[in-house]
């Protein structure tokens, strides 16, 4: 029998906290508006909270570029609300799970102010300088947000790594002081009580010690980091060391961002003996059509096929079965919204095509992540001027490939970015109809949504059909059905380009559900149904049809098996 866990049974909800309550006016969510909105998850039924970054920092990166890891962000509130808001989730049963970033800081961290003085400075090696070559960057690296992944530091004239913005230096886990900081910082967190890690890229803390060019970009001008970056040498190494002198001290969740992981390399991370994490997030179901159909990098007008779609999750259910856990989500802060992207935001859709992902994603095997707002049917933002956007990925994409490279028109990366960039996910969340959506009394820090007032918890919770409802009851059949945690996952009608369907069966209890989910705005064939006698758990329709699945039908039934 498989080994049971909390961090199995549990669904998690992320908060993107600049977006998601202020509670002083300054147009900026903060920890105090969370600890309000407690009540609020507690009616969803979440058991964990995952917290992005709350700790101080310049916010190049909205709080992923870290200049103290033991302090709070100035906007959100101080060290005091946080202990509080703690004990409140705990008080109501949810547990926290922090961010951890550390394959880079803030070049505002006292280790890299320290580090970039001199090239005898103690603090020098804590992250990773090279010489130039021929008078330039080390390697022809392009950083995840654009442009040379190197920047030259004048007082020594030397280049530091920056995966990400040039704000956020690479640490050298290489050095063992590098990561007796992070696990001496790691323990004092889980002393004070909090339940867990998502930990920020944690694939690319170890990288390939030759630092050679990567093979070039689509643009001509670029290499690819990620093959000596992502999966490096000694990220295992570094991960079981964690694990040894931190993880295994506490009851934790632990789920790693794992940028171009493979389903071999996640057995590894998330493997069952425990040594390194619990689960990771694949990123093969988000970037599919990146890839294959994009203007440039990884932006794209495309919209993904069920069929890709299926094709990838079902593979990752299958093969992880017995050698590691699977982590379920459709979106993040890093990603446009599910609705829009997978379903159909359409008001006549969007509610039966939400409900239907959300059905789809949570009968799968694997513990589920919401995100904000997701439970609303929170839509995609429409951006008609790049001065509506704030995420600097987009702004450097769109200086770098509009304005400098000339290669796209500003008209067709606005309509990327209506379609996949990360401020769509990033709009404040939708609380209610008045002004803001109930977000802040002042300014908010990016625009609000304007379909706030359709979209709102408030008319939400009014409504005993809506999708925050169906959410509620999604989370509560999980937790009462173990053969939605634990069943092992079958697929059904993989020749459908259609229907979306699998069963779940779950031996020990002689349980089998059986999932179909219409992923269009068309009837379709689908007769798993016809003359099956078992419960229905859930649907999004009412009353059913013979031989069909109604446009954005889901349905789930529980049935003993034979
Ligand atoms: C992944 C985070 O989710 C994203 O928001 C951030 O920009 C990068 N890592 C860099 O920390």
């Amino acid at each position: 029998m498989e080994k049971r866990a909390w961090w199995k049974e549990a669904v998690i909800y992320q908060i993107y906290p600049r977006s998601f309550m202020d509670s002083n006016g300054d147009g900026v969510g903060d920890l105090e508006g969370i600890r309000q909105k407690l009540p609020y998850l507690e009616q969803l039924g979440i058991d964990v909270i995952w917290l992005s970054p709350v700790y101080q920092s310049p916010n190049d990166d909205n709080g992923y570029d870290i200049s103290d890891y033991r302090d709070i962000m100035t906007e959100f509130g101080t060290m005091a609300d946080f202990d509080r808001m703690l004990e409140e989730a705990h008080e109501r049963g949810i547990r926290i799970v922090m961010d951890l970033v550390v394959n880079h800081t803030s070049d505002e961290h006292a280790w890299f102010i320290e580090s970039r003085k001199s090239k005898e400075n103690p603090y020098r090696d804590y992250y990773i300088w090279k010489e130039p070559k021929d008078g330039k960057e080390p390697n022809n690296w392009e950083s995840s947000f654009s442009g040379p992944a190197w920047e030259l530091d004048e007082a020594t004239g030397m280049y530091y790594l920056h995966c990400f913005s040039k704000k956020q230096p690479d640490l050298n886990w290489e050095n063992p002081k590098v990561r007796d900081e992070v696990f001496d910082m790691m323990t004092w967190w889980c002393e004070k009580g909090i339940d867990g890690f998502r930990m920020d890229v944690i694939s690319m803390i170890s990288k390939v010690q030759s630092f050679p060019d990567g093979e070039l970009k689509k643009d001509g001008v670029f290499g690819d980091m990620s093959p000596y970056v992502c999966n490096g040498p000694r990220v295992h190494e570094y991960l079981q060391e964690m694990n040894r002198r931190v993880l295994s001290h506490y009851d934790l969740l632990t789920v790693g961002e794992a940028a171009g992981v493979t389903i071999d390399e996640a057995k590894k991370y998330a493997n069952t003996d425990g040594t390194e994490l619990n689960m990771v997030f694949q990123f093969e179901h988000m970037d599919a059509l990146q890839q294959s159909e994009s203007v440039v990098g990884k932006w794209t007008l495309a919209k993904p096929k069920m069929e890709t779609v299926r094709e990838i999750l079902n593979r990752w259910q299958i093969r992880l079965e017995g050698n590691a856990w699977n982590s379920l989500y459709l979106d993040n802060h890093d990603q446009p919204r599910a609705v829009s992207r997978f379903g159909n935001d359409d008001p006549q859709w969007r509610a039966l095509s939400a409900k239907m992902l959300a059905t789809c994603l949570h009968m799968m095997k694997g513990t589920p992540y919401i995100y904000q707002g997701e439970e609303l049917g929170m839509t995609n933002m429409h951006f008609t001027d790049i001065s509506d956007c704030r995420d600097i990925e987009e702004l450097n994409a769109y200086h770098q490939y509009v304005e400098e490279f000339k290669m796209v028109s500003a008209e067709t990366m606005l309509a990327c970015f209506d379609n996949v960039a990360r401020d769509n996910a990033r709009t404040p969340m939708q609380w209610d109809g008045s002004e803001n959506a109930g977000f802040t009394g002042g300014t908010p820090w990016i625009a609000v949504n304007p379909n706030y007032k359709e979209i709102n918890a408030e008319a939400a919770l009014k409504d005993p059909e809506s999708i925050f409802h169906y959410y509620q009851k999604l989370i509560r059949l999980r937790h009462e059905n173990p053969v939605i945690v634990y069943g092992i996952f079958k697929p059904l009608m993989e020749e459908s380009k259609t229907v979306y369907a699998y069963e779940r069966i779950l031996a020990e209890e002689g349980k089998k559900l059986i999932v179909a989910c219409n992923w269009t705005m068309e009837k379709q064939p689908c007769a798993l149904f016809d003359n099956v006698e078992g419960e229905e758990l859930i649907s999004n329709y009412k009353e059913h049809i013979p031989g069909m699945l109604q446009p954005y039908e889901a349905r789930v039934m529980l049935k003993f098996s034979e």
